[in-house]
């Protein structure tokens, strides 16, 4: 028990129990549980469950919630909002909130000149819809991504992700054209006497080289990736290397998709993960916390290129969904109002020195790196070797669990711990939590 933590039955509690019992017999097993446990409420930081035991929230919904949990300035917009009415189809019949989320987020895109947006529901299908607009712009098919990158489970989504299992396995064939690429994980640089500059640039001429060895320029439509890949193991590129995809792209008139969709929200200490390279992308993808996890997500481009697709090719019944962007708004009012952004960096410090001062004791943290607060920690058997050591995290997690605090992992090894805590997480709350996993670490080292 803590000052906020509060653990009153055994873990999991018997209501949970049951809820789980009954998840087992109707849900099917391939959406398994990561907490055997029911929700009943959440505030902020905090997650209570059916039995009454409140934890701290490191998930964040997996990244949905900086905003924190059950805002009541969202919560009344969204009350308000489906007070008056839920559904048109946008294209059927406009509204102003969808609008007016539209402005907030263009006057925040790092895209200089003339820019638009559009509305979709998931991650996935804002990612399909940047690449159908890239296709319309440029006339051509080919695309390139990344070794470690996430984009989405839907057949052009799950062929652009990198991850076999659970991802992939067993349900090719996947959509063609897509080529992949090496991304720069300087943790595991093969030469780890060059600098990580000159690495990232030997990683981006790659490119070049898939020019001639994959596919010709003219004929690929767009380079995607992640400003800081997320499950791929909270790997930050050196900016040498963005600069140098950007400079490929732009020499080549392939165009460069920047997904968004978890460093996006202020998450890495800048509202979008990009603005830490110094590069403009063509399109960004965006998702997650944009409206506390109701389903919304958006791509925001250049005007040329998001007015290329032809009248009504692009759109979808339930897109920008009035409700959704009601509560999107409350989003951005929230993030200005209390600065989370800023907050991230100041979080990300504070996770830092708790995880590095756990680094002091514990040899098996390899590294702890990230942007803002987008930290992730490494676990490697041993700091000479850095072979991965995913049983360390498999152990941790349930472990912190009983104890009262929700993690994740990430990673294509899956030992990385990924703290995505809401923004609005007190330093009191990060403390008491992060006391925990020291504990927890201890006991299992
Ligand atoms: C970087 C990135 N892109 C795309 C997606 C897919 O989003 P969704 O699950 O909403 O389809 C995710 C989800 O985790 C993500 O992290």
């Amino acid at each position: 028990m803590g000052k906020f933590i509060q653990m009153k039955t055994a873990f999991p509690g018997p209501k949970s129990r049951d809820l789980v019992a009954r998840k087992e017999k109707v849900v099917l097993d391939a959406l398994s549980l990561h907490a055997p446990i029911g929700i009943a409420e959440a505030r902020g930081a905090l997650i209570t469950d059916i039995d009454g035991n409140t934890y701290i929230d490191l998930t964040g919904g997996l990244g949905c919630m900086n905003v924190g949990h059950s805002a009541p300035e969202v919560v009344k917009a969204v009350q308000d909002a489906v007070g008056r009415f839920s559904h048109t189809d946008f294209s059927v019949i406009p509204y102003e909130p969808y609008i007016e989320l539209g402005e907030r987020l263009l006057a925040k895109a790092p895209i200089a000149g003339p820019k638009k947006i559009g509305f979709f529901n998931s991650g996935a299908e804002a990612i399909e819809n940047a690449v159908k607009i890239a296709k319309a712009y440029t006339g051509k098919k080919g695309l390139i991504a990344f070794e470690g990158s996430f984009h989405g489970r839907t057949l052009l989504t799950m062929s652009l992700t990198s991850k076999v299992k659970p991802y992939k396995k067993g349900f090719g064939p996947f959509a063609s054209d897509v080529y992949r690429l090496p991304y720069p994980n300087v943790y595991r640089k093969p030469y780890r006497d060059m600098s990580d500059e000159d690495y990232g640039r030997l990683m981006a001429a790659k490119l070049e080289e898939a020019f001639l060895t994959y596919a010709s320029p003219d004929e690929v439509a767009a380079v995607i990736l992640e400003p800081q890949q997320g499950e791929g193991g909270f790997i930050v590129p050196p900016k040498s290397f963005i600069q140098g995809i950007r400079e490929i792209t732009s020499k080549h008139k392939v165009l460069l998709i920047v997904d968004e969709i978890q460093t996006g929200f202020g998450r890495t200490g800048q509202f979008f993960g990009i603005e830490h390279f110094g590069v403009e992308p063509d399109l960004i993808t965006i998702g997650k916390s944009i409206a506390v996890g109701l389903p919304l997500s958006g791509v925001i481009g250049r005007k040329e290129i998001m007015d290329a697709p032809g009248d009504s090719s692009i759109g979808g019944t339930y897109v920008g969904n009035p409700v959704c962007c009601a509560a999107g708004n409350a989003v951005m009012e929230i993030m200005d109002r209390d600065g989370l952004t800023k907050r991230a960096i100041h979080l990300g410090e504070l996770y830092r020195a708790r995880f590095g001062a756990m680094a002091e004791k514990f040899k098996v943290i390899g590294d702890i790196r990230g942007l803002g607060a987008m930290i992730g920690v490494e676990f490697v058997r041993d700091r000479q070797s850095r072979e991965p050591a995913p049983e360390i995290v498999n152990k941790l997690m349930p472990g912190a669990m009983e104890r009262g605090v929700l993690t994740v992992k990430c990673g294509v090894y899956g030992n990385v711990l990924r703290i995505l805590a809401p923004l609005v997480i007190t330093d009191e709350q990060v403390n008491e939590a992060f006391d925990v996993l020291e504990l927890v670490l201890g006991e299992i080292v």
